[in-house]
């Protein structure tokens, strides 16, 4: 490769050597310490984790299972303290519940019973405030004011924007069509300016059931939701919620689906806040949502639909950017949904879902703006959105620039110049300018930034950089974070897909300026099975918090019918405990330079 010295690489650390072991590596001269764990108390009234003997009232008050999102709100100047807040995407329950042992049917019945409230109280998300110890360690602080779960299985939110209140929103839980009970699969997420938390629901439709056989006829409601579940993968049946739980039970509550899928709202700083769904940003396996102020003063969203062949939308809100935070609530209950249509010039139209304009009409199947909303994929489709490789996160930098990471895409044959390769294993990342570099522009030119996977195998078809390293190539890009430089970091997350590259998941640095462009660098890699998840930085640059996903397996997920007694005796790794009584833990892991002072610079 060229010498160092010929590009305009910006990422000064010693590269981490590539692997995959039983615990986590940082870059030398750094230190990577275990912050929070799936578990930990973080209410002063918590009690202390006891993996043998869970319980759903527990939990409420503990740390969640497997962390992805996290945001970090300064609570002082010094950046001394702040709030983590943290999205609890999903469960694994072949690694975290004990062998039930043997137990007659009624016995285990209601372990079966218990272990769904579990499940449910391990989802969601937690609010925890942090701070630095004498020493400079970041503490958890279980006696913060601000400290709270956030569950699916009790805690009330509302619903606001063009949908709240419709038809296709009521139940018999809730005539009003505006208020819910939780959230779920929580996945990325982003921050507001104005210091609000947003966690995205992605696979909703997982954890819905029926009973109902194939050929029973529908009710007037059902037949009305019908053409929507199909398109959503409704009801998905990955959970056994809705044995126990009607509101999960789509023979039950047909229109309950329709109260997930939104990006939900959370003021982190208010502890009795009520959460709430923006419909105004539409209804999708939602990875991520972050944001950004556009030139003129506008919030900017920009979320993936993660599935394959889904899109990429963005939102613009119709007010700008108050320095008065409470005049800010409005601002993702009014604006503009955009659907992103990628050209072969290199150019990209921003296409508004709009009722009543092009297709989104009554004879199409839209009657209002809710329906558009609740049913976006339907009216993205219909207006011809570009049909991507799993948009995960995207992220904006405020300077009119976008990165969106393709995670990957086995299942594409025709290929487009926006996803270029068939059989796409490994994943790109597309660089968005928006014109004018205006994030709220309704055009923008599309770039490849990089074409993931080995570089040495040429069937591969991947591009960096000649100076990326052996280490320094990944595959299946997910989530992403600017630092303090505006420098822009990628996680990786290859689930069953890791085996063809042979590396755990991990954190590189990715230079997109100057010379360096497209050059890659490994910081950080998971134990093995273990995603990467949660990349933030602290506004001065000196911390770096990330988050370990599911250590131990591979990414696998339950099914329905899995046999809940199961157990975690022969994980494939015991991370971060290592203790033979204790499985893997999804934990947070917080990264501080030794000699202090800003990551990699
Ligand atoms: Fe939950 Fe798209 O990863
Ligand atoms: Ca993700
Ligand atoms: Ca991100
Ligand atoms: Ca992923």
């Amino acid at each position: 490769a060229p010498a160092a010295a010929t590009t305009s690489a910006t990422f000064t650390f010693d590269e981490l050597a590539w692997g995959n072991d039983e615990t986590h590596h940082v870059a030398a001269g750094y230190d990577a310490e275990i912050l929070l764990r799936w578990g930990d108390p973080i209410t002063a009234d918590a009690p202390e984790f006891d993996v043998m003997k869970q319980s759903a009232a527990a939990q409420l008050k503990q740390f969640g299972y497997n962390n992805d999102y996290v945001g970090f709100v300064p609570l002082d100047a010094k950046g001394a303290r702040g709030l983590l807040c943290v999205n609890h995407e999903y469960t694994s329950e072949e690694v975290m519940f004990p062998e039930a042992g043997d137990l007659d049917a009624d016995a285990l019945a209601d372990l079966l019973r218990a272990r769904v409230d579990i499940e449910m109280a391990a989802h969601g998300g937690t609010v925890v405030e942090i701070a630095k110890d004498a020493g400079g360690k970041w503490r958890v602080d279980r006696d913060g004011a601000m400290n709270r779960r956030i569950t699916p299985l009790d805690t009330a939110m509302t619903l606001d924007g063009p949908a709240a209140g419709h038809t296709r929103l009521q139940t018999r839980d809730d005539p009003s069509g505006t208020r819910v009970i939780g959230t779920l699969n929580n996945c990325a997420g982003g921050m507001t300016p104005w210091d609000t938390w947003l966690m995205a629901e992605e696979n909703f439709h997982g954890y819905y059931w029926s009973d109902r056989a194939e050929d029973a006829p529908l009710d007037r409601t059902t037949q009305r939701e019908a053409r929507s579940w199909k398109r959503y993968g409704l009801p998905g049946g990955w959970y056994d919620w809705g044995k126990y739980h009607d509101r999960f039970n789509v023979d039950k509550e047909p229109r309950a689906p329709n109260k997930f899928g939104w990006i939900v709202e959370v003021d982190p700083k208010d502890p009795t806040s009520t959460p709430v769904k923006h419909t105004a940003l539409g209804r999708f396996s939602h990875e991520g949502a972050e944001t950004t102020v556009s030139s003129s003063g506008k919030l900017v969203v920009y979320m993936g639909d993660d599935a394959r062949f889904e899109y990429l939308y963005k939102y613009v809100s119709d007010d700008a950017v108050n320095e008065d935070s409470a005049a800010n609530a409005t601002l993702l209950s009014a604006g503009t949904l955009y659907v992103a249509q990628f050209d072969a010039d290199g150019s990209i139209a921003w296409l508004p879902l709009v009722h009543g304009t092009g297709p989104l009409t009554v004879e199409n199947g839209f009657d209002d703006q809710g329906d558009v909303l609740i049913d976006t994929r339907l009216a993205a489709d219909l207006l011809g959105a570009t049909p991507m490789d799993r948009p995960e996160d995207a992220q904006p930098r405020g300077d009119g620039t976008a990165y969106v990471m393709l995670t990957n895409n086995s299942r594409r044959t025709e290929t487009d110049p926006a996803n270029p390769r068939a059989d796409n294993d490994f994943g790109h990342i597309i660089e968005i300018k928006e014109t004018g570099g205006d994030h709220a522009a309704t055009s923008a030119m599309w770039s490849i930034l990089v074409k993931c996977g080995n570089p040495s195998v040429a069937d591969i078809g991947a591009e960096w950089h000649p100076d990326t390293s052996e280490s320094g190539w990944f595959g299946s890009p997910d989530n992403c974070a600017f630092d303090a430089q505006g420098r822009l970091w990628v996680a990786t997350d290859q689930g069953s897909k890791w085996d063809k590259t042979g590396k755990s998941d991990g954190l590189y640095a990715v230079e997109t300026e100057g010379a360096a462009r497209g050059t890659s660098k490994l910081f950080f890699r998971c134990p093995v099975g273990g995603e990467m998840c949660g990349p933030t930085f602290t506004p001065d640059g000196e911390t770096l918090f990330l988050a370990v996903q599911h250590p131990g397996t591979d990414g696998t997920k339950n099914l329905r019918g899995f046999e809940r007694a199961s157990t975690f005796a022969d994980p494939a790794t015991r991370w971060p405990d290592f203790d033979p009584a204790m499985p893997p833990r999804p934990s947070i892991v917080v990264i501080t330079k030794q000699s202090g002072g800003k990551i990699a610079l």
